[in-house]
């Protein structure tokens, strides 16, 4: 070929290789070992090192979730899940927000505690973005951890259809001395067989009142994903189950997960897993060290986790997430990553105000089945609880249903004090905690001075559609009763 062509070829694969994925400092891992897993990245337009300014699109747009499937998925740039949002511990960040969706839709920046204004709820923290508009949020991220992002506008339909993505707020003294960091977003998606999406009302009242589960499970957007890695060698894991119903049950051949955080960072101590739970909208920070040679690779895979009656029955018991083979060479032998610890001050229980909550599912003869928080007390349309800026308060959730049900409070972190009576160790921040069928669970949370209205709902998203959902208006009323209209 013509010189000048073949210096603009080579000129492209140099830029090219620029753009292309660089392995962490102090990376022990052979080269591109998570090429099949990484998530893409925005890209940070703006210079300054404490800004972090980016532009999300949501758009219908073909993405390909195996070799041989393919779907016209809801996506936020183009991808499911959205672009992994990488930013620092007290960062600012801008989203430039732009929805090229057929329907109005926010984006609601789940863990984060942010002023109500950037919360993503329609008609309470802001107004839709309709077809063709768009939404600037600014706000600054207090706290490290892996966060996630998702609408907050008929959010089962629009969570299901693919419109997700993890926000990664790193802390560069955390300690935790692993360089190889993965981040994993968990989810599924239903595809009729004809290949588009599934109706997100499928199996009508029913399927609300079950959680409906999609039918391809995926890590990073993928069917079955491959890493090639070293034997021996830790990584470290930044998890989300970003399913709308569907809980994660990892499970990866006998390794253990070695836990040292969870949805508001690092918890008190590490706590060792055989198989790794998370509800809907939980987040896991784990040490894995797996072990293996190129004749044996290792599979993560998901085991059905019983959530209540019906959830397992029948079903096949596992869904395959990923392969781990092991490249060849010699298996890693330096040094074992630290102990990780972290001192959580317990919130002070004096003057707690005590939040009695109690989630139902009825049915009257001839209606469909609707989920109640606290009954006839909390059954009218506007699910209203009250606290005082600087207010404790202590919910006692009780699940009287026979399923479980993940709740997330938006916009503050909660500790767990017990379950079934017995306390919850070790410490830790949480915003999503799961209440098992038939048990009851006491958090403590503090509202401090973020006034504004502040969901809480369950995530498996049906159920939040299908009643379980409410709102603690947390301003400066004389009062911590509910409000009666
Ligand atoms: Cu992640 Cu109101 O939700
Ligand atoms: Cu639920």
């Amino acid at each position: 070929m013509p010189f000048a062509r073949r210096a603009l070829a080579a000129l492209m694969l140099l830029l090219l290789a620029g753009a292309g994925p660089v392995a962490a400092p102090g990376s022990v891992q052979p080269a591109g070992w998570d090429a099949g897993v990484r998530l893409p990245e925005a890209p940070d337009t703006n210079p300054d090192p404490h800004v972090v300014e980016i532009a999300i699109e949501a758009r219908v747009a073909r993405v390909q979730i195996a070799a041989e499937q393919s779907v016209d998925a809801w996506t936020y740039n183009g991808g499911v899940p959205g672009p992994l949002i990488r930013v620092r511990v007290g960062d600012r960040l801008v989203v430039h927000f732009t929805n090229h969706l057929p329907a109005p839709t926010t984006i609601h920046w789940h863990g984060i505690r942010l002023p109500i204004e950037m919360d993503g709820v329609p008609g309470v923290s802001q107004p839709e973005v309709k077809p063709g508009e768009s939404f600037t949020y600014d706000f600054t991220v207090p706290d490290a951890g892996l966060f996630w992002y998702h609408p907050h506008v008929a959010s089962a339909e629009q969570v299901g259809f693919g419109l997700y993505g993890a926000l990664l707020v790193e802390d560069p003294d955390d300690h935790v001395g692993v360089a190889d960091q993965l981040v994993m977003v968990l989810s599924d998606m239903s595809i009729v067989p004809a290949g588009t999406l599934e109706p997100a009302d499928a199996g009508g009242s029913i399927g609300t009142a079950f959680g409906r589960e999609g039918s391809h499970v995926l890590l990073n957007g993928r069917e079955r994903s491959t890493m090639t890695v070293r034997a021996g060698a830790p990584q470290r894991w930044r998890i989300v189950n970003t399913a709308k119903s569907r809980f994660f049950n990892l499970d990866l051949g006998g390794t253990i997960f070695r836990q040292i955080g969870t949805d508001g960072g690092l918890q008190e101590y590490a706590v060792d897993h055989d198989t790794l739970v998370l509800a809907p909208g939980e987040r896991a920070d784990v040490i894995v060290v797996p072990n293996g040679t190129p004749a044996r690779p290792l599979t993560l895979r998901s085991v059905l986790f019983y959530r209540g009656f019906g959830t397992v029955e029948g079903r096949f018991p596992y869904d395959d997430l990923a392969t781990i083979d092991f490249a060849e060479g010699p298996e890693y032998a330096g040094p074992a990553p630290p102990e990780v610890t972290r001192h959580i001050e317990p919130i002070d229980r004096t003057g707690a105000t005590a939040v009695d909550l109690q989630f139902t599912l009825v049915q009257a003869p001839d209606q469909a089945p609707e989920y109640q928080i606290s009954g006839p007390l909390f059954s009218a349309k506007e699910k209203l609880l009250r606290a005082k800026v600087g207010e404790t308060q202590i919910w006692e959730v009780t699940n009287k249903s026979s399923w479980s049900h993940p709740l997330h409070l938006h916009g503050y972190f909660f500790q767990v004090l017990d379950e079934k009576g017995a306390p919850v160790r070790p410490m830790a921040w949480k915003d999503t905690v799961n209440i098992p069928y038939d048990s009851t669970l006491r958090l403590i949370v503090r509202f401090d001075d973020r006034p504004g209205s502040w969901m809480f709902h369950c995530h498996i998203l049906d159920h939040a559609e299908g009643g379980l959902m409410g709102m603690v208006v947390v301003g400066n009323a004389p009062s911590a009763d509910h409000v009666h209209h």
